[in-house]
């Protein structure tokens, strides 16, 4: 099994990846930590735990962290994930505990203790890996890699900015903290970048018979995913926005999901237009050499990655 430390900002596919995450036989989460994003991390740090118990895996630390980003401060999300931050499913206030650690830490000893043997899998901004980073640099040699829904590279024609409506061409992730993105851009640990090119847009949907299925299923979290669907249809959005963030679990459980390419990229931290966002040496030219080089993710197979998602939702 792979040991994952799953960081992100619930969110309905926040949660959705949470789901997947526990319920893989390839994966083991180590640790759920919740960050300010979609909603301020008040609403997510509660949200992880109400799907922790949805799924009945109230054995997964679940820390608290960083509730605003680095130097910034909050942006408003333009997607909304409804009242609950979670489709309106409203589900349960939880009652398991909190760790008393807070994500930072929790994401420090948590990667110490399963040094050279952990993945970060990352949905939401990246402030508490970065304040983690910067904490304890010496982690950094302790991680095996980060699979992150981050940046916007311009790979294909879905290359457009779901972060507001100033700048054109950035990614939310990146966009709510461009300084933490940068943090750990450079950090040297082996990044892979799944961002709105192959994450945020599909080339096919849930079918009739996936939602026939869902709707046969008893499970808590078909309901949910169906709740979310027709709460995103309602506004006009797609059933495959509900699970944006579950491409980088399906990643981590199957890398062949995603085709990737190396590439030198830089985040923008000043532009009034261009602020969040992921600059691509496309051209890979040697005088960018100064850019750190990440993996970026430039063609999904939708239809195996859904197929995989419904399997383990049914489950
Ligand atoms: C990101 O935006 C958020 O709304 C989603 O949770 C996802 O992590 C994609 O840009
Ligand atoms: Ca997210």
């Amino acid at each position: 099994k792979k040991k994952i430390i799953l960081d992100c900002d619930p969110g309905m596919d926040d949660s959705m990846a949470i789901v997947m995450a526990c319920k893989s036989e390839k994966l083991d989460v180590k640790a759920i930590t919740t960050v300010n994003g979609n909603y301020p991390v008040e609403v997510t740090y509660v949200n992880a735990r109400k799907v922790l118990e949805m799924v009945g895996r109230t054995d997964i630390p679940v820390g608290k962290g960083m509730g605003i980003p680095m130097v910034r401060d909050v942006p408003k999300d333009p997607f909304t994930h409804g009242k609950d931050g979670q489709a309106e499913n409203f589900l349960p206030e939880p009652k398991m505990p909190l760790s008393e650690k807070h994500a930072v830490d929790l994401i420090i000893d948590t990667v110490k203790e399963n040094a050279g043997d952990i993945y970060l899998i990352v949905t939401g901004p990246m402030t508490n890996i970065a304040m983690a980073m910067r904490k304890a640099p010496e982690i950094k040699d302790m991680i095996s890699g980060i699979y992150a829904i981050s940046g916007a590279f311009g790979l294909n024609k879905y290359a457009f900015a779901n972060a507001t409506g100033d700048t054109p061409q950035s990614e939310w992730n990146v966009y709510v903290d461009p300084e933490a993105a940068e943090i750990v851009y450079n950090s040297g640990v082996k990044l892979v970048a799944l961002g709105l090119d192959v994450a945020t847009h599909f080339d096919v949907n849930l079918t009739d018979s996936d939602m026939e299925a869902l709707k046969n299923s008893n499970n808590k979290e078909s309901k949910f995913l169906l709740q979310a669907i027709s709460f995103v249809n309602g506004r006009g959005f797609e059933a495959y926005c509900t699970v944006i963030d579950c491409m980088a679990v399906g990643y981590a459980i199957d890398p062949t999901l995603v085709e990737t390419i190396t590439g030198r990229v830089g985040i923008e931290t000043e532009g009034k237009l261009t602020l969040g966002n992921t600059v691509l040496d496309s051209r890979h030219h040697h005088v960018w050499e100064n850019l750190p080089e990440i993996e970026i993710g430039a063609k999904a197979d939708c239809g195996r990655f859904l197929n995989l998602l419904m399997d383990l939702v049914l489950a």
